[in-house]
């Protein structure tokens, strides 16, 4: 259409033709296309970005002054003084902001000088673009009377503006959205109470891409009247926020302890910053913590959110820590027969677990006892650790339920894995009988359930059995050469580390048997 347009106006004009009107104007579009693709590219500095209009509008107004040099002549010559004008004042306006923000922020920050504020800087630059504005007109359109275009652009920008008011404003509103650039694309923002990911801002509307997978498209003229959280900057990072409540028996310095250990250990919370935790109110029946931490991809706040607090039911289960709840039946309850019982259900559990283990069968019924009732019953959650290569440790677990992945650090580093085991077989027996650092990683790699055995307590067994050591030593000693061979065949894997001592006696000597 605008092609067409030209083409009529030039008709009147001069002689021109029309393929190679058509082909300039298409060169010029083209190459100005290039060079704003190239100019996105380059200009991922703050400053460049600050004036993108203006240098586009720079750059078009100088394609046309170079390309289309043969169609301007035909024409009327204020076309060609009115791009010319409007390059220079563009330049000027570009060099004005280049220096505002070169004498209001680099030089003001370097020599620590306060801040000019926004407004007042802007009503210089826009006075001297007037003057700037005036000059150039009084230059390139000498008959121009100045007073008559003031008056007659009010009037006519007051009829327009009233009548495409929201248009207008929207236009307005993108420009300034443009300029300003409160948001990318692909940030997560709130905006007039809605949040979602930007997916595109026009001219006349900014699209959000939410939680839920909807559009929502909102005008830019409400955007520039809300407020707007912008969730990726100043950085990625966003903090989050999470109450939970533990019940009043719980020292609120254990429940920070296994709260930050959680945190520590749950994937996507970044370390840093680091996660803190808050005792924030002792409420009707729980004293109340709130849990701060920080994630990386706001995007994924829910499931990691759903993440932190999956484990930390877990880590209280195990820790014997309570979430209370309010109770809303009313019943009778001997508090101490339930205790009881569940002692007693987990007692069997242990007992039943122990009966399916080698390595306890020469135990006598007095000495399974003991170890039933000295063993604890701990819940892990799919994913969680519950033992980590080079750590130390002193206890030593059975498999009740579920399953666990067991890896060992390869020579680059990399974690390979060497082994399942499944209920009943047991883990963390060289550590505990040795005092040697974990030989493994031990995983869960779905919700699992151990029988867990303390170092006293084996010390207390080895005491009263004699034999106990030998025997353990050779079904160890089995244990270690089969996993060897096995280890050998997975590539790169650093094998349980050799001794000349022999294992009977590192036992020994670890409980002081000697
Ligand atoms: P410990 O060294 O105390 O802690 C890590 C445990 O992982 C280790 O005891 C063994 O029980 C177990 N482990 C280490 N290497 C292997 C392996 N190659 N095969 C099976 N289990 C292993």
């Amino acid at each position: 259409m605008t092609t067409l347009a030209a083409w009529t106006w030039m008709q009147g004009n001069g002689e021109v033709d029309l393929a190679s009107v058509t082909g300039r104007m298409a060169g010029v579009l083209a190459a100005y296309l290039l060079l704003t693709v190239a100019q996105r590219f380059l200009s991922r500095n703050q400053i460049i970005k600050s004036v993108n209009l203006q240098l586009n509008l720079l750059m078009l107004a100088l394609l046309v002054l170079v390309f289309l040099k043969p169609v301007l002549a035909l024409m009327n010559p204020h076309v060609g003084n009115a791009v010319v004008a409007a390059a220079i004042f563009l330049g000027i306006a570009i060099g004005l902001k280049l220096g505002d923000v070169l004498i209001f922020d680099v030089l003001a920050r370097w020599r620590k000088r306060p801040q000019v504020p926004l407004v007042m800087r802007d009503l210089g630059r826009w006075g001297l673009a007037a003057i700037a504005l005036v000059l150039i007109v009084r230059e390139f359109f000498p008959g121009v009377n100045l007073n008559v275009l003031a008056v007659s652009s009010l009037v006519v920008g007051y009829i327009v503006g009233n009548a495409t008011q929201d248009t207008l404003g929207n236009l307005i509103s993108g420009l300034a959205l443009n300029t300003e650039r409160p948001f990318q694309i692909g940030e997560w923002v709130t905006v007039g109470g809605h949040t979602g990911m930007v997916v595109d801002t026009t001219w006349r509307a900014t699209r959000l891409r939410t939680k839920a997978d909807d559009y929502i498209v909102i005008p830019n003229s409400s955007i520039a009247r809300e407020s707007i959280v912008n969730f990726s900057r100043p950085t990625r990072n966003h903090g989050c926020y999470l109450t939970i409540g533990v019940s009043y028996e719980t020292p609120p310095n254990k429940a920070r302890r296994v709260i930050l250990d959680v945190l520590a250990n749950s994937p996507d919370v970044c370390a840093e910053p680091k996660p803190a935790v808050y005792l924030s109110g002792y409420g009707d029946s729980a004293i109340t913590f709130t849990l701060k931490f920080f994630i990386a991809d706001y995007a994924r706040q829910d499931p990691i959110q759903s993440g932190v607090m999956d484990r930390l039911w877990y880590a209280f289960r195990r820790e014997g820590i309570s979430i209370p709840f309010p109770i809303q039946d009313c019943r009778e309850r001997d508090a101490v027969r339930d205790e009881l019982a569940a002692r007693a259900a987990a007692r069997d559990s242990i007992r039943d677990c122990l009966a399916g283990v080698d390595l306890f069968q020469s135990l006598s019924p007095a000495e399974t006892d003991r170890l039933v009732a000295d063993s604890k019953l701990q819940m892990f959650a799919a994913g969680e650790t519950l033992c980590r290569q080079g750590e130390a440790g002193d206890s030593f677990y059975i498999i009740h339920s579920g399953r666990v992945a067991v890896w060992v650090a390869g020579a680059d580093g990399n974690p390979v894995l060497v082994a399942h085991l499944g209920s009943g077989a047991f883990f963390g027996e060289m550590s505990l009988l040795t005092g040697e650092p974990r030989s493994g990683t031990v995983t869960a790699e779905g919700d699992v359930e151990v029988v867990c055995v303390s170092k006293r307590d084996f010390a207390g067994l080895l005491e009263v059995d004699e034999g106990l050591a030998g025997k353990l030593a050779t079904l160890l000693e089995k244990r270690q050469t089969e996993r060897q061979a096995k280890m050998a065949d997975s590539a790169g894997a650093a094998g349980i580390p050799e001794t000349s001592v022999p294992l009977i006696d590192r036992i020994r000597h670890y409980f002081g048997l000697v």
